[in-house]
């Protein structure tokens, strides 16, 4: 098992770091790469364990990607030229591979099985397969092992019959979700009859940007979104385009920067799409000094500089409603720079914390706990008393195999009076592959370990 031994910082953390590649955005270029006409390129790729099962998948249904440093080409097969699974499909601890996969797979010829590792395995998959059952696909599960009627991992995607298309949809989501809004898309590609979606607030919207700039007939107001492919030839063309860097692995150096006191960090390329940008809003309003600094546009998503750092120490604050789907994975980043606050920060409105890679939830209030930061679990969110500049007690944590629940607890150990401990490190490649790299870069003190 790998840990992670971070020694007190000495000094601010100093640097200009990139961040790897938007890990939502990359599953997506590889997903409708396959499905395009042609051989596509997608720069700026620095995929992390994630994005490697998105590809692995499709080369099991006999997509070819060309792998060139810092690039990834696949060779498109379009919308009907997959070819069955020669194995099972493992989404490792990938969601979103799994999710968008479910919807994809569903509106196919031939059968499938989606399997995970331990904890995609526990995740509620009901969400994305009851409103594909709606339109026609057939999908079975095991029965989730706690959360009675629901479904979990493996899945078992029963193939259509020739002349089988998924029927038209109209469905309100009962949750903000990007994986369930792009399943139902990515199968209404197939479908006869349009998509037509709700959502009680957007959620990020990278598939519905992607799809529009392959041609597909869709649009979008506000939360919604409908695809009517009548009269649409179903040809996507091939594309070329570049991917931002992952806000989502920005926050933690937002939340570094916050933590050891006169940081001054620069991350550069950003992705600064609006529907990502919940944790820089929340950021600058407790108070974080932070400047974005427009960089233009890459493949349709906006893109930035960000500055942060200096002598100022956050405030609390309220966090809940539409703010949350749009931070919802920087949240344990969020509940770090709440801890260096001077007074209380409230999340609410984050159920959905609760099935992600690990309960976030009662994974943050451990985390804060163990580190002196004095922190209350609610049902959707958590309440934390933030200890301001004051130095925090050293901590030993597992991760419990959740890449950010691991990275939160890294960026806190840089506060604390002694050397702390991170357990079980490896599930950070999932989405940060160089995150100790970049520490050190900015001047931390952290040590890999085998235990
Ligand atoms: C993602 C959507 C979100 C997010 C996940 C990535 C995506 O999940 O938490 O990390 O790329 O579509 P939900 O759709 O469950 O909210």
């Amino acid at each position: 098992m790998t840990d992670l031994v971070l020694s007190p910082a000495q000094r601010p953390l100093v640097g200009s770091v990139p961040v790897p590649s938007d890990k939502s955005i990359g599953h997506r270029a590889l997903l409708l790469g396959a499905l395009c006409h042609g051989k596509s390129r997608i720069a700026g790729y620095a995929g992390g364990e994630d994005n490697a099962a998105t590809r692995r998948a499709f080369e099991s249904m006999g997509v070819a990607f060309e792998v060139d440093k810092g690039e990834i080409r696949p060779r498109g097969v379009g919308l009907f030229g997959l070819r069955a699974p020669d194995r099972e499909l493992d989404c490792g601890n990938s969601g979103t591979t799994m999710r968008l996969l479910c919807g994809l797979l569903s509106a196919q010829t031939f059968a499938s099985r989606l399997v995970g590792d331990e904890s995609l395995s526990r995740r509620p998959m009901l969400r994305v397969v009851a409103p594909l059952r709606m339109r026609g696909a057939r999908i079975s599960g095991e029965p989730h092992p706690t959360k009675p009627g629901d479904l979990t991992a493996p899945l078992r995607i029963d193939a259509l019959a020739e002349d089988e298309h998924p029927s038209a949809l109209e469905y309100a989501l009962p949750v903000a979700s990007a994986q369930v809004k792009s399943a139902l898309l990515l199968s209404g590609l197939y479908a006869h009859g349009a998509t037509t979606l709700r959502e009680p607030t957007l959620s990020r919207d990278h598939t519905e940007r992607m799809l529009l700039s392959l041609g597909v007939p869709l649009r979008t107001l506000g939360p919604m979104v409908e695809l009517a492919p009548a009269g649409w030839n179903g040809m996507m063309p091939a594309f070329d385009v570049t991917l931002p860097g992952d806000v989502s692995a920005a926050a933690f150096l937002i939340a570094a920067a916050v933590t050891v006191p006169s940081s001054r960090i620069s991350v550069r390329g950003v992705g600064t799409n609006p529907t990502r940008t919940g944790i820089l809003e929340i950021a600058r309003d407790m108070g974080v000094e932070l400047v974005i600094e427009p960089q233009g546009e890459s493949g349709g998503e906006p893109v930035a500089n960000l500055h942060v750092g200096g002598s100022a120490i956050p405030h609390g604050a309220k966090v809940g409603g539409e703010l949350v789907p749009r931070a919802i994975d920087e949240i344990p980043a969020l509940c770090v720079i709440a801890a260096r606050a001077e007074g209380v920060t409230r999340i609410v409105d984050a159920a959905e914390l609760r099935v992600k890679e690990s309960d976030r939830i009662a994974a943050m209030t451990d985390v804060l706990r163990a580190f002196g930061v004095p922190c209350e679990p609610a049902a959707d969110g958590l309440t934390i008393e933030g200890v301001g500049a004051r130095p925090l007690r050293p901590a030993s944590i597992e991760s419990r195999g959740d890449h950010r629940i691991a990275m939160a607890a890294a960026v806190l150990a840089l506060a604390a009076t002694g050397k702390s401990r991170i357990r079980d490190v490896a599930c950070i490649q999932t989405s940060f592959p160089r995150f100790v790299g970049t520490l050190r870069a900015l001047g931390a003190d952290v040590a890999v370990e085998e235990s």
